[in-house]
C-alpha cells in the first residue's frame, strides 16, 4: 500500500511518517521545505530503519506533482502540506488562500486523474471559531475567525464538494486541538521558523535558555486559574490518529470530520509547572494583557473518533512536556546545527 504525504517534512507529517512505517506502509513525501527541512526526513530514516523517496515539490507546481503520481501507483493521500501561522495569515492573507487553497485545489485535480480518491485531510479546531460551550463535538457550527481557520473551513467544504460530485471520494477531516510533544527518540519534534508563537515550543525555548521569559497572555478568563485552556495532544497520539483515519477511508466511501484531541482541558500556568517538573528548569513567566482573537476555553469531545475509527489518546501532559523538554534539550537549534549538549533521557 503506496500512500503520499504532502507536508511530511514538517512537525505532525515527520511523526505521521514514522507511524506508517511502522505499519508497513510504503510512503512517499512531498514537501516544498518552506516551514521544514529535509534533516527530519533523514531522522524518520534513522528512527524506522526505512527508506522512502522525498521530493521537493512545491504543490502549486501541478506538473511536478503529476510527474509523482505517473511514476508511482498512489493508493492513499495524507494532506497535511500549508501554512499554519494565525497571526501571519492575518498580514498575509493572500499568500495562505492560495497556499492553502490552490494547493489544495492542485492535489485534488492531480488525484482526480490518476483515479486516486482517498484522502486524510489536516483541519483543525481552529474551524470552530468562538464555541458556545465545551467540550466541542463535530457537529458544533463553524465560524474560523481568521484567514488561516477560513482556508481550513473553505478547504473541508470544497472536500465535501468533490464527494457529491462524485460519491467514490473518501475523506477524513481531522480536526487537531494542540498538538506537542515529540516522539520518544528525541530525534524528531517541532522545530519553529523564528521565535515560537505558540504556547509549548515558547516554553520550551525559555527552558533551553534561547529566550528570557514567556509572556502568559491573561489571567482573567474564566478558568480555573484565570489562564487559558486548551486540549494539548501528543503529536505521537495524533500521528496514530491519522494511521486510523487512513485504515477508515480505505475501508469506506463518504466525507466525515473527526475531533483528535484528549477531551481535557490544562491551563497555560498548569503546563508552565508541569514543564518546570520533567525539565527541572525554572520558566520566568510574566502576565500580559490577553492576545487579541484568543479564546478562554477549548477542548474536544473525542467520542465520534473512538467510536468510528477506534482511536483514543493516551498520552497524558506529563509525558508531552516530557518529549517536547527531550527534543528541545537534544536540539536546541533544532534540526540545524545539532549539537547535542545534554543528556536527557
Ligand atoms: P509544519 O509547518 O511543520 O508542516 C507543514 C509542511 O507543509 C511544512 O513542511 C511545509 O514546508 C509544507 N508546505 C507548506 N506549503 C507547501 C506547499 N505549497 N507545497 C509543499 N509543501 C508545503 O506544520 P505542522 O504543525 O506539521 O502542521 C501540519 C498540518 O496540520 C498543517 O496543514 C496545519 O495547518 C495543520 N494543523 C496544525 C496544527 C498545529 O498546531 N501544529 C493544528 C491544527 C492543524
Ligand atoms: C495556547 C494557550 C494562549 C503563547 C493555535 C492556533 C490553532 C492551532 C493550534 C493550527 C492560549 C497561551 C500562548 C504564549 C501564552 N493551529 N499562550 N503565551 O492559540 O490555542 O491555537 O495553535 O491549526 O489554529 O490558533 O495555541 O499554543 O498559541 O496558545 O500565554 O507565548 O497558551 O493565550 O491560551 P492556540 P497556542
Amino acid at each position: 500500500m503506496k500512500i503520499l504525504i504532502t507536508g511530511g517534512a514538517g512537525y505532525i507529517g515527520s511523526h505521521t511518517c514514522v507511524e506508517l512505517l511502522n505499519a508497513g506502509y510504503e510512503i512517499i513525501v512531498v514537501d516544498n521545505l518552506l516551514n521544514s527541512k529535509a534533516e527530519s526526513l533523514n531522522r524518520v530514516r534513522q528512527i524506522t530503519g526505512k527508506d522512502f523517496k522525498f521530493h521537493q515539490i512545491d504543490l502549486l507546481e501541478r506538473a511536478a506533482l503529476d510527474t509523482v503520481f505517473f511514476e508511482n501507483s498512489i493508493d492513499a493521500v495524507i494532506h497535511f502540506a500549508g501554512l499554519k501561522a494565525v497571526g501571519e495569515s492575518v498580514s498575509l492573507p493572500l499568500w495562505y488562500y492560495h497556499n492553502n487553497i490552490t494547493g489544495t485545489l492542485r492535489l485534488c485535480e492531480v488525484m482526480k486523474k490518476y483515479g486516486v480518491k482517498k484522502l486524510v485531510f489536516s483541519s483543525s479546531a481552529t474551524v470552530y471559531g468562538v464555541p458556545n460551550t465545551v467540550p466541542i463535538s463535530e457537529d458544533f457550527s463553524l465560524g474560523a475567525t481568521n484567514p488561516y481557520g477560513r482556508t481550513k473551513q473553505m478547504i473541508e467544504e470544497i472536500l465535501r464538494d468533490l464527494n457529491v460530485s462524485d460519491h467514490e471520494w473518501s475523506v477524513a477531516l481531522l480536526r487537531y486541538f494542540n498538538p506537542i510533544g515529540a516522539h520518544k527518540s528525541g530525534q524528531i519534534g517541532e522545530d519553529p521558523n523564528n521565535i515560537p508563537s505558540n504556547l509549548l515550543p515558547y516554553i520550551a525555548q525559555v527552558a533551553v535558555g534561547k529566550v528570557n521569559e514567556l509572556k502568559v497572555f491573561g489571567n482573567d478568563y474564566p478558568t480555573k486559574d484565570g489562564t487559558g485552556v486548551r486540549d494539548y495532544i501528543h503529536v505521537v497520539d495524533l500521528a496514530i490518529g491519522h494511521l486510523k483515519a487512513l485504515e477508515k477511508v480505505l475501508g469506506f466511501k463518504g466525507v466525515d470530520a473527526y475531533n483528535l484531541g484528549t477531551g481535557k482541558g490544562y491551563s497555560v500556568l498548569e503546563m508552565i509547572h508541569t514543564f518546570e517538573t520533567v525539565s527541572g528548569r525554572k520558566i520566568p513567566y510574566q502576565i500580559v494583557e490577553r492576545r487579541p482573537g484568543d479564546i478562554g476555553i477549548c477542548f474536544a469531545n473525542p467520542l465520534k473518533a473512538k467510536q468510528e475509527l477506534g482511536w483514543v489518546a493516551i498520552r497524558g501532559v506529563e509525558e508531552m512536556c516530557k518529549d517536547s523538554w527531550r527534543w528541545q534539550a537534544n536540539n536546541p537549534n533544532g534540526y540545524e546545527n545539532t549539537k547535542i549538549f545534554t543528556n536527557v533521557k
